[in-house]
């Protein structure tokens, strides 16, 4: 018997020493040590032994037991440790590695002009205003001194929503619903960039969708001349300090006298090409000392208060200033277009 339970302990050993994972050892534990095991069989059978051999055997039993116990037990450390290592082996990260770049984006060019041109006019005092894009007839048209059936109403191709509500086809309604908020008080300074939409077909110069931005000024006192030398700063700060303007007389319904702005053309310095179509000059903008019905009916008193104001196309301004010949380019999202405004490489 004793040499049996050495025997069962040399060959358990042996097994668990072969053992390549934790289901085979598992086994072992089960085969070796469990009820129907070989251990328990032998000391099933000690009833036949002496009362001097029987504690003998019985001890000896109990250390063949905890020595295989013991040895599946390191075995399954090890086992535990070696799958650890192994894991976090597979699992290493060189921190060293240079990174990936994540790619950047960048202002759309309508996005930049828009800022730029805000930056210009915050730096004179002026303050950014907004209005809605779903806009009432009434700021639309009529508080432009516009009513109902005016013909004016025609230059600007509409796409109503009801009868009295519309997508706004100007930022000039933002002048209303300012002039409204200031209760006839001024001083009124403001820009106010945004969407607008026309019923227009689109092509490489016009747009069912574009962006403006429009300026107002009001207070006392307030001249042609004080528009004319905004416009002229505005002008050589966005397109050079060696560009003219010239103003033309014009008409708009919200505006008397009415005039466009022009400036000179850089390609051919004024002696004519086909960017300026041969003119010298290339229009910018439309802008005039403000009505003094539209003035009246936002509440200001028409004989203390006056007031200019302009309205330029961003879209334009961007396609003169980047040479882009097609209006689409700012809205069909090609990023090849787009990524030649990034400041990043690549
Ligand atoms: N609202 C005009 C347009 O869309 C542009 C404009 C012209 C705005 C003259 C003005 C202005 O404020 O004074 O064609």
């Amino acid at each position: 018997m004793q040499e049996r339970l050495q025997e069962l302990q040399v060959e358990a050993i042996a097994k668990v020493e072969a053992a390549s994972n934790l289901k085979e050892l598992n086994d072992i534990r089960v085969a070796y040590l469990g009820k129907k095991g070989p251990i328990t069989e032998v000391l099933r059978g000690m009833g036949k032994l002496s009362a001097e051999e029987r504690p003998k055997i019985g001890a000896l039993a109990n250390e063949v037991r905890e020595a295989i116990a013991q040895k599946i037990e390191e075995k399954q450390i090890a086992m535990e440790e070696a799958a650890v290592q192994e894991k976090l082996a597979a699992e290493k990260i060189d921190v060293t590695l240079p990174g990936r770049p994540i790619k950047v984006g960048n202002h759309h060019p309508l996005t930049k002009v828009i800022e730029e041109i805000e930056d210009l006019f915050i730096g004179m005092g002026y303050q950014v205003a907004e209005g809605p894009e779903v806009e009432k007839d009434y700021y639309n048209f009529e508080a432009l001194n516009l009513p109902k059936g005016h013909p004016a109403r025609d230059m600007q191709d509409s796409f109503y929503i009801t009868e009295e509500i519309l997508l706004r086809t100007h930022t000039s309604p933002v002048q209303a619903r300012t002039m409204e908020k200031h209760e006839g008080k001024g001083p009124v300074k403001i820009i106010c960039p945004g969407k607008v939409y026309r019923r227009d077909h689109d092509d490489a110069t016009h747009s069912h969708q574009f962006t403006q931005i429009e300026g107002l000024v009001i207070d006392e006192n307030i001249r042609m001349s004080d528009l004319k030398g905004t416009l002229e700063v505005f002008a050589k700060r966005m397109f050079g300090e060696d560009r003219e303007i010239r103003l033309r007389p014009s008409f708009f319904p919200f505006t008397e006298p009415s005039v466009e702005m022009d400036i000179s053309c850089k390609m051919c310095g004024g002696h004519g090409c086909n960017v300026c179509k041969g003119t010298g000059w290339i229009e910018i903008l439309g802008a005039g000392m403000v009505h003094p019905n539209v003035l009246e009916m936002a509440g200001f008193d028409s004989n203390k208060y006056s007031g200019f104001a302009f309205g330029m196309g961003p879209e334009r301004i961007a396609m003169l200033k980047y040479g882009i010949d097609d209006i689409r380019h700012f809205y069909t999202n090609d990023i090849r277009f787009l990524k030649q405004f990034s400041r990043h490489e690549g």
